[in-house]
C-alpha cells in the first residue's frame, strides 16, 4: 500500500512543504478546478486544488460527488478562505467512478434522516452519520478504558443461551431444524425442544447472569455485546437487537453499584465531549437547526453542549420508587389529568411519560430511582426488608427516558428459590446460577446499560435507528 495521510491529520497543517498522498470520496466538485474530499476521519474536507487546464478532459469528467479518488501533491498553507490549507495536485487518480445520475447522496438539500434511514448503506458518506459512529466509537473505547482501568475483567458470554435472563418472554428462538423434518410433539405441534441439537435455546436477551457467575471468582466482571429482544415495539428507543455493557460486581451493594453507573456516565460523556469535539459541535448544531423548526414553545433551552456539560457538573437525583409515585402524583400536571396512565397506587409501573416528567420537568436532571415493588422487578432482585420492595435501580436521563437497568442480587439461595417458585420459574433449568448461592455466595450487584440509548443522548439525535450502523426493528433486516 502507497503511503497515504487521513485528512484528519493534515488539517493541522504541521507537514505544509511535504508531498502528501490522499485518498478519499469526492463531496463536491466546483468549477472544474476546486475538490472537497473526505474519508472520513473528520467532517472537515480537504480542498483539492485542479490544475484544470493541464488536466486530460476525460479524467475531469470521472471527478464527480461520490468517486473515490487518490491525490498527490504538495500540502500548502491556502489563501483562499474556509480552509487552513489545501492540496494542488500534482496526480489524481479515479479508484472508483461514481455514476453521478444513480448517485443517491447527489441531493443539493441536506436530505432527511428519513431519506437516509432508506438509504442506510450509504448513510456513512454523511456529514451527520460520519459524526454519529465516530462518537459511538469513542464511547465504546471509554467505557472499555474506564473498567479496564478500576480493573474489570471483560467476560463474552453467550450469544445462544437456553435462558432467558429476564424472564419476560421476548426472545428469538434459534432453531437447526430441518425444515424437511421438523421435530413434532405427540399431540404434533413444533417440538420446540428440540430446536437446537435437540435443546430449546433462544439469543440471549442478557448477559447477566452468566456474567454473575464471572463475577463470583473474578470479581470483577463486565459484558459488552449485542442483545436481542423479541418485543414488536416500533418506537425511537427500542430495537430489536441492541448492544449493552453489563457490569457486575463481588462485594457491591445497591449504592456502590449506582455510584459506578454514575461514575461511567460520566466519565465516558467527558471523554468523547474531549476526543470528539468537533463531532459534537457538528451535531450540537445540526439538532439546533432542528430546534428552530420547532414553535418556540416546545424549543429545548439548552444546546446539546450545554446539556452534556450540565450532565457531567451535576450530582444525579436519587430517590425511591415510592418517592417518585408521590412526586408523580401530587404534581400538578397530574391534578391537570394530563398524564395518560393515572398513577392508580402504588405498584404500578411507571410509564415512559412518568419517566420524562420526573427527569425533564421535575428534577431536570438525571434520575436514578430504586427500590421498586417486587412485582414488577425480575426474579433475581434483592428483596428488600419490607417484603415489598427489591433492591433495584433505573438510570433515567432526559430526553431518552431509561437508560440503565440494575439491581443489587439476591444472595441469599432460600430467598431466592422463594422468589422463583412464586413466579413459576423452573429451578432445575438454572441449577448452575442457583449453584453460585450454594457455593460461597456472596452479596453482588451489576447494572445494563443500554449502549445505543447512551448514544443517542450524547449525539442528541431523537431516533435509536440513527445511532446503529445497521438496526434491526420489525421488518428490518435487508443489510
Ligand atoms: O432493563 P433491562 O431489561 O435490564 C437487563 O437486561 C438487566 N439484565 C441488566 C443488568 O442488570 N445486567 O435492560 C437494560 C438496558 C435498559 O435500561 C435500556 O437502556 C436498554 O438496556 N434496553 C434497550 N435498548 C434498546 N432497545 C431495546 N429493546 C432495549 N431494551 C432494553
Ligand atoms: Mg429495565
Amino acid at each position: 500500500m502507497s503511503s497515504r495521510t487521513k485528512i484528519k491529520a493534515l488539517l493541522t497543517g504541521t507537514q505544509t512543504g511535504t508531498e502528501v498522498t490522499v485518498k478519499g470520496w469526492v463531496r463536491a466538485f466546483r468549477q472544474n478546478r476546486f475538490i472537497a474530499l473526505n474519508d472520513g476521519s473528520t467532517n472537515n474536507n480537504i480542498q483539492i486544488v485542479v490544475d484544470f487546464e493541464n488536466t486530460d478532459p476525460t479524467l475531469l469528467k470521472r471527478i464527480t460527488v461520490g468517486a473515490a479518488i487518490s491525490v498527490t501533491g504538495i500540502l500548502t498553507v491556502s489563501l483562499g478562505q474556509g480552509q487552513s490549507v489545501e492540496i494542488p495536485a500534482t496526480t489524481i487518480e479515479v479508484l472508483g467512478d461514481c455514476d453521478p445520475d444513480a448517485y443517491p447522496l447527489q441531493l443539493k438539500n441536506r436530505p432527511s434522516l428519513e431519506f437516509l434511514r432508506e438509504k442506510a448503506h450509504l448513510r456513512f458518506r454523511t456529514n451527520t452519520f460520519g459524526a454519529i459512529f465516530r462518537v459511538r466509537n469513542t464511547l465504546s473505547f471509554a467505557i472499555h478504558q474506564f473498567l479496564q482501568e478500576k480493573g474489570f475483567v471483560y467476560l463474552h458470554t453467550p450469544v445462544i443461551t437456553a435462558s432467558d435472563a429476564e424472564g419476560a418472554g421476548e426472545t428469538f428462538h434459534v432453531t437447526n431444524f430441518d425444515l424437511n423434518n421438523i421435530p413434532r410433539t405427540e399431540t404434533g405441534e413444533i417440538d420446540y425442544k428440540q430446536d437446537f441439537f435437540g435443546r430449546s435455546t433462544n439469543l440471549t436477551v442478557s448477559g447477566q447472569l452468566e456474567g454473575e457467575l464471572g463475577a463470583m471468582a473474578l470479581s470483577d466482571i463486565y459484558t459488552f455485546g449485542p442483545t436481542f429482544r423479541a418485543e414488536n415495539s416500533n418506537t425511537t428507543r427500542h430495537l430489536a437487537e441492541f448492544w449493552m455493557i453489563e457490569p457486575e460486581m463481588a462485594f457491591y451493594d445497591l449504592q456502590d453499584n449506582a455510584d459506578l453507573a454514575e461514575g461511567m456516565l460520566k466519565y465516558v460523556i467527558s471523554y468523547a465531549l474531549d476526543k470528539n469535539k468537533e463531532d459534537l459541535e457538528f451535531l450540537s448544531q445540526r439538532l439546533a437547526d432542528e430546534e428552530k423548526q420547532k414553535p418556540q414553545n416546545e424549543r429545548s433551552e439548552m444546546s446539546l453542549l450545554d446539556k452534556l456539560q450540565f450532565c457531567l457538573d451535576n450530582d444525579f437525583m436519587r430517590i425511591t420508587y415510592t418517592e417518585a409515585i408521590d412526586i408523580l402524583r401530587d404534581s400538578s400536571h397530574n391534578k391537570k389529568k394530563k398524564f395518560q396512565y393515572l398513577i392508580e397506587g402504588w405498584g404500578a409501573d411507571l410509564q415512559s411519560e412518568h419517566e420524562r416528567y420526573l427527569v425533564e420537568k421535575h428534577f431536570k436532571k438525571p434520575v436514578i430511582l430504586t427500590d421498586y415493588p417486587k412485582e414488577i422487578k425480575s426474579f433475581y432482585m434483592r428483596q428488600n426488608e419490607d417484603g415489598k420492595t427489591v433492591a433495584a435501580m433505573d438510570i433515567l436521563f432526559p430526553g431518552i427516558g431509561e437508560i440503565v437497568g440494575g439491581s443489587q442480587r439476591e444472595e441469599r439461595l432460600d430467598r431466592l428459590e422463594q422468589r422463583m417458585d412464586e413466579l413459576g420459574i423452573p429451578k432445575d433449568e438454572l441449577w448452575w446460577y442457583l449453584d453460585t448461592r450454594r457455593f460461597g455466595t456472596c452479596p453482588h450487584a451489576g447494572f445494563g446499560l443500554g449502549f445505543e440509548r447512551l448514544v443517542l443522548f450524547v449525539t442528541g439525535m431523537g431516533n435509536i435507528r440513527d445511532v446503529i450502523p445497521f438496526p434491526r426493528f420489525p421488518k428490518n433486516a435487508e443489510f
